[in-house]
């Protein structure tokens, strides 16, 4: 595994839509290996694929209760509302309160791209929309409060 260079907000690749995995060869499961050790060692709770460079459909979630990796991402479901901080490793030392859904439900691919569902509240909830905002090329700074 090796750490990856977490670019920050004026990097362009970070307003970019990411396009979808088809491959689900070594080379993903290497990136998905080194956007763990990167999250970790940064003491984050998320890294999408962009904010390492890589224009993909990836995200890596660890909110403290074991490593979650989502490829190509979907929101299908959305409940309620709830406000909270959040900051991001691509935009240092800000923090903001940004509104997002209360509970959401999300499809995804795991790393052998067999499909899976998840349902979340709280800050797994969040987190979820946080880092699949970054893969449409959308920062929470631009609806932070
Ligand atoms: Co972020």
């Amino acid at each position: 595994m090796a750490l990856r260079n977490v670019v920050t907000k004026e990097d362009t690749i970070l307003r970019k839509k990411c396009r979808d995995v088809e491959k689900f060869d070594e080379k993903l499961g290497i990136l998905l290996d080194d956007m763990a050790e990167t999250m970790y060692k940064a003491n984050g709770v998320g890294l999408a694929a962009p904010q390492v460079g890589q224009s993909i459909q990836v995200v890596v979630i660890d909110i403290g209760e074991g490593l979650l990796e989502l490829i190509n991402p979907t929101i299908i479901r959305k409940e309620g509302t709830e406000i909270d901080t959040e900051g991001c490793l691509s935009v240092p030392e800000i923090y903001g309160e940004v509104e997002r859904a209360a509970k959401v439900s999300v499809e995804y691919l795991n790393r052998r791209g067999k499909r899976h569902r998840i349902t979340a509240t709280g800050l797994l909830a969040r987190c979820l929309q946080h880092e699949i905002d970054h893969l449409h090329g959308r920062l929470f700074i631009d609806i932070a409060n």
